[in-house]
């Protein structure tokens, strides 16, 4: 046994499933072709069940020369996702656009019996958020959002941690992670089209990590603080870039969870520091340090090191980082969501869970305006 599987044994262990497919070729249609949509078709063009049939992007000819740069074959291309599902028959699509057209296209896909699988963000504003659970909880249909971190051992393992009790009661979290530099581009820093900034793109990743690791909470108040010194500088930015930046790039933030937990926040796409800090769980038994990532790797920054007592002495215990199997993290996600599909599944990252992520995002930019704690109020679906 290897000095990792040693230390992993002491939790739960993984169980391996058989692959099973599914006998009739699903019908998948893709929203969106950027950046990020790449991913998706590299992933599902692995699946001997699906066939990409269909494709939309507002830009004229752009989704026709995404296609043919994938050898996608025998698809059909769309103007915008309306015109796509209205003239085509689908089992599930990839909602790929950016973050201020997640809604539009989830709300129409479920409106018409097909199954989503929707990038993250879940939404710019918590009310898209809570529109597009109404349109799922009438349809039926799956919905997942596409945290791929989720999928990936050594994130499971933060969750197994908690699970086990090691850590006894948990009080305190500090979470966040980002980079010195590390600004996006073209659509991520307009808020017509991101909605918001390094606080939707990598906060959410921050969020789900230790949120999802102690059973996603309610979020009750939040205190926030957000900045763009850097994006709207042209020591920073291009001026052209500089000039259209308004989102926010870095955030921090002091929030009140169900059950007495705090969370202490700060997420940056750009700063004079190399990290805000790891990720610490502090529990009445035990804590937990994870190394902190630049939010984009979709696993933890290094080897995790739980501090605690052991017979009267103060120990800590390396766990071993888990190497990554073949099938990415971007396989898992697009896999986990057609299993859900075939096997009638629930979602394998839920709305119900990243509603809460998106409300605290939302009360962070709320507070954060009106410069005092908001209390965070989630509405009935
Ligand atoms: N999971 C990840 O690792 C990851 C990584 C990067 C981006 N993302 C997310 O993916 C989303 C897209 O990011 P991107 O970098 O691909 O953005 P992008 O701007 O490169 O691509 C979005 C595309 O969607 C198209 N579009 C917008 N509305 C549309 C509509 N109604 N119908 C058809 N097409 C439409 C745009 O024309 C554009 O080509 C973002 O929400 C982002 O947060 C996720």
């Amino acid at each position: 046994m290897s000095e990792a599987d040693r230390v992993l044994s002491n939790f739960t262990p993984e169980v391996r499933e058989e692959r099973t497919y599914s006998e009739k070729k699903l019908r998948v249609g893709i929203i969106g072709t950027g950046w990020i949509a790449e991913a998706h078709v590299e992933s599902y063009l692995r699946q001997p069940d699906v066939q990409i049939v269909a494709m939309a992007d507002l830009i004229p000819g752009k989704a026709e020369k995404f296609a043919a740069h994938y050898g996608v074959k025998n698809c059909k291309f769309y103007p915008d996702h309306k015109a796509m599902l209205e003239n085509e028959q689908l089992d599930a699509v990839s909602v790929c656009t950016y973050n201020t057209q997640h809604a539009a296209p989830t709300i129409d896909a479920l409106n018409r019996g097909v199954h989503v699988l929707l990038e993250k963000p879940f939404t710019a504003t918590l009310d898209e958020a809570v529109d597009i659970m109404r349109a799922e909880k009438k349809s039926g249909k799956v919905l997942t959002i596409g945290f791929q971190p989720r999928m990936d051992a050594n994130m499971k393992q933060i969750k197994k941690i908690v699970d086990s009790g090691a850590l006894g009661q948990i009080y305190y979290i500090q979470t966040g992670g980002g980079r010195r530099r590390g600004i996006p581009n073209s659509t991520f820093i307009e808020k017509k089209t991101a909605g918001i900034g390094a606080l939707g793109d990598i906060g959410c990743y921050s969020l789900d990590m230790v949120l999802n690791a102690i059973g996603y909470p309610k979020p009750l108040t939040a205190s926030g603080y957000t900045s763009n010194f850097f994006g709207t500088s042209t020591d920073y930015q291009k001026p052209e870039d500089a000039a259209r930046f308004n989102v926010d790039d870095f955030a921090a933030a002091f929030i009140r969870l169900e059950g007495g937990i705090i969370l202490d926040f700060r997420i940056a796409w750009a700063m004079h520091l190399d990290t805000p800090g790891d990720t610490v769980i502090l529990g009445t038994k035990g804590a937990l340090r994870i190394p902190s990532t630049e939010c984009w790797n979709g696993s933890v920054g290094g080897p995790m090191k739980l501090y605690h007592d052991l017979a009267g002495e103060q120990v800590e215990t390396v766990i071993p980082i888990i190497p990554e199997d073949e099938s990415g993290l971007f396989d898992k996600k697009i896999r986990s969501f057609l299993d859900a599909i075939i096997f009638d599944r629930p979602a394998p990252v839920p709305s119900s869970q990243i509603l809460y992520n998106q409300a605290i995002i939302n009360a962070i930019g709320d507070s954060a305006e009106l410069g005092r704690e908001v209390e965070i109020k989630i509405p009935q679906i």
